[in-house]
């Protein structure tokens, strides 16, 4: 079976699509995750590849004509199908639909690979369901305790365990998995998340160091009325000032600063209210500059909490370390593609995670001419796309060959 990749592309990318937005709501075994995943190991079954899934329902899908396979690791390549809410079409699938074209092309052109070649589709990449990003390679890895990943709750309070027993996995089998050990490499294609790519198609150097942290900001609930307002102790304007302080301190230290998803308790409208728990994401280019980047906004937090009588409390739900990809197989890429740019990323990828594991890792960015991502408005051109299959075709042969 080979399909060109523009139809595959199109197939993919109505899978879940919102009429409306235009975006895709694929949170972790959501029933839109499940259709795109459903989708994928139907493209696997059309190709003949040998389909494996672990505990958790991280799959590779493997295609080995010299039944090369026995105890040998394969050369992996993929991304995700899990999207952020309300995301776009390129985050996760393009890498996954590139891996399938990758491997009609090989074929195609009669390529026998001397190891086999694995098609990787890694869930709740984004966290988007359960808070914790790139959730199934973590658990494969064996880097977050499985207790730990089957307590996750999602934002209905389903841990990640009754979440699974709704989807029909048994959560008996999540935990480190045989996947990480049968990848003698990993190549992850994805979009290029900013403008920082003006070439087609670039390597990846490093991934800024990052995580989410949980601010908690309690105050006391009273009449919006009523209250005169040098009497209230309101946990709102406590974050207000601080998401202000943390966009300034990011901006003055050239890092990154989100709150992006708030939960305010009781949200009336005429109600001080009595607790706001907000999420702040954040970035840097450095572990050093990340800490100092958290230790100023915690401090001006703290400070306003003083001013305002109320109090803040800080949980760090995920932090990851800087991420080097390793030097060899970066400049292997880049010798391949004729000196492709080299670039580094602030967006996280199951591809850091893996490197981490010590598997040696790399990544090929494809153009994003806006630089924009998280968004239904996230686009590439169909040239560029193309130019990433090739890329990741031409990747593929030279370390499989
Ligand atoms: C995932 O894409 C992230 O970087 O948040
Ligand atoms: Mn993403
Ligand atoms: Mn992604
Ligand atoms: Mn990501």
């Amino acid at each position: 079976m080979s399909e060109s990749f523009e139809n595959l592309w199109a197939a993919l990318a109505a899978v879940g699509r919102d009429p409306d937005t235009g975006g895709y709501r694929r949170g972790g075994w959501t029933p839109s995750e499940r259709a795109a995943t459903d989708w994928f190991l139907d493209q696997c079954a059309a190709r003949d590849l040998t389909v494996e899934t672990d505990g958790i329902g991280n799959t590779i899908a493997w295609w080995d004509p010299a039944q090369a396979a026995g105890d040998r690791p394969g050369v992996v390549t993929g991304s995700h199908l899990d999207s952020v809410i309300d995301g776009g079409a390129f985050d996760g699938p393009l890498g996954v639909v590139s891996a399938l074209s990758a491997i009609d092309l090989l074929r195609a052109e009669g390529f026998v690979p001397s190891v086999p070649i694995g098609v990787g589709a890694f869930v709740e990449e984004e966290g988007s369901r359960f808070g914790m990003p790139c959730l199934g390679s973590r658990v494969a890895a064996g880097v977050i305790p499985r207790e730990k990943a089957l307590a996750l709750t999602d934002r209905t309070g389903l841990t990640l365990a009754e979440a699974l027993g709704r989807s029909g996995i048994d959560p008996a089998g999540v935990g480190p998995s045989p996947l990480p050990a049968k990848m003698g490499a990993f190549v992850e294609l994805h979009v290029e998340q900013g403008r920082a790519l003006t070439a087609p198609v670039g390597v990846a150097s490093s991934i800024w160091p990052h995580g989410r942290f949980r601010f908690t900001f309690t105050g006391e609930a009273n009449h919006a009325g009523t209250t005169l307002m040098e009497d209230r102790h309101d946990p709102m304007l406590t974050y207000a000032m601080t998401a202000l302080a943390a966009n300034k301190q990011a901006r003055l230290a050239g890092a990154r600063a989100t709150f992006g998803r708030l939960s305010v308790e009781p949200n009336g409208t005429n109600a001080i209210p009595s607790r706001v728990i907000a999420w702040l994401d954040a970035r840097a280019a450095t572990e050093d500059a990340l800490q100092s980047l958290l230790g100023a906004i915690t401090r001006l937090a703290t400070e306003r909490a003083e001013r305002d009588g109320t109090t803040v409390e800080l949980v760090p739900e995920s932090v990851t370390p800087i991420v080097d990809f390793e030097a060899g197989l970066r400049d292997r890429l880049v010798g391949v593609l004729d000196g492709a740019p080299v670039l580094p990323t602030g967006a996280g990828h199951d591809a850091g995670v893996f490197s981490d594991a010590g598997i040696p890792t790399a990544m090929l960015f494809v153009r994003n001419p806006t630089g924009v991502s998280h968004s239904p408005a996230e686009y590439a051109e169909m040239d560029d796309c193309l130019a990433g299959v090739d890329a990741l075709t031409a990747v593929l042969k030279d370390l499989a060959r």
